[in-house]
């Protein structure tokens, strides 16, 4: 069984800290819930660092369903997030219910994600209504990045971190059952995890969040040209891999890969008959 809108709930209510992680494929997904991690995200981030965009704007549905149908293979008690991506949601209603219950429905995730706040109120209200839970996301909304001029710190202004306050009110009231709280000062999202009933989810929005989301390449050190400030590197992995790759080239050029170890042979009788009839 996996874990429930209601016992993510139940965390919050009990003060209990809350991880989570994107992923993008099925042996990550395995990796990440064996690591105890109770929900993951399947984001749109993946535009960026699974195929290469720029930005998460290109990002589709099908590469969302694509994806995350990998990572609920992979995963057996995880709550899967799907991301809906953009113009999946924004353009109007009937659109957006036949997107969100789209990507359930061929995905198998538990829940969506929708980047937006009051203004998107209306659109999660109905989500709910008709039973697709769904996840908020405000501050940072990267699918707004040419509105926004790039990826900044939101909310630094009195009218800017009042509005925040605002769309969280208003998420929660439209009946998302979580917000993730993207990349805003730790005084607004304390202010917010206290005010909301519903957990708040902080990736760069500080230490009082009731859970923290992270995209999983930046914690594990994929790109070495790359590390967001609100990010930590928990290894290396992209000199591990890089490596590792090398060793592997190397041993296939100098001929110590592969070995008898790696190898299968016939057995005797097999071979030796087989070494009799061969026409030369
Ligand atoms: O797409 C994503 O990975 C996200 C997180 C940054 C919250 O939306």
């Amino acid at each position: 069984m996996r874990l429930t809108i209601n016992e993510l709930q139940a965390l919050k209510n009990q003060n209990i800290p809350i991880p989570m992680i994107t992923a993008y494929d099925y042996t990550t997904a395995r990796i990440v819930e064996a690591s105890g991690i109770p929900i993951i995200l399947v984001g749109d981030s993946l535009g960026q660092v699974v195929l290469g965009y720029k930005t998460t704007v290109p990002v589709t549905i099908e590469q969302i369903i694509h994806h995350t149908t990998a990572v609920v293979r992979g995963t057996k008690k995880a709550h899967i997030v799907a991301d809906m991506p953009f113009m999946s949601f924004q353009s109007d209603l009937k659109s957006a219910v036949a997107n969100a219950g789209q990507i359930l429905k061929r995905s198998g995730a538990q829940s969506v994600k929708i980047e937006g706040g009051s203004h998107m109120a209306k659109t999660i209200k109905t989500l709910v209504e008709i039973g697709i839970p769904v996840m908020g996301h405000i501050g940072l909304t990267p699918q707004s990045y040419n509105q926004l001029s790039g990826y900044k710190v939101q909310g630094k202004s009195l009218k800017e971190a009042s509005q925040l306050i605002a769309d969280a009110i208003s998420v929660q009231e439209a009946g998302a059952y979580g917000v993730v709280l993207e990349l805003i000062p730790s005084e607004i999202a304390k202010i917010i995890t206290g005010k909301l009933d519903i957990p708040t989810i902080g990736i760069g929005s500080g230490e009082y969040c009731d859970g923290q989301v992270q995209v999983i390449n930046d914690v594990l050190g994929m790109d070495s040209s790359f590390q967001p400030k609100h990010s930590k590197r928990y290894t290396d992995l992209s000199s591990i891999i890089g490596e590792s790759i090398k060793s592997y080239g190397e041993e296939v050029r100098n001929g110590k890969f592969p070995t008898e170890i790696e190898s299968f042979s016939l057995p005797k009788d097999v071979y030796d008959n087989l070494i009799n009839n061969i026409q030369d």
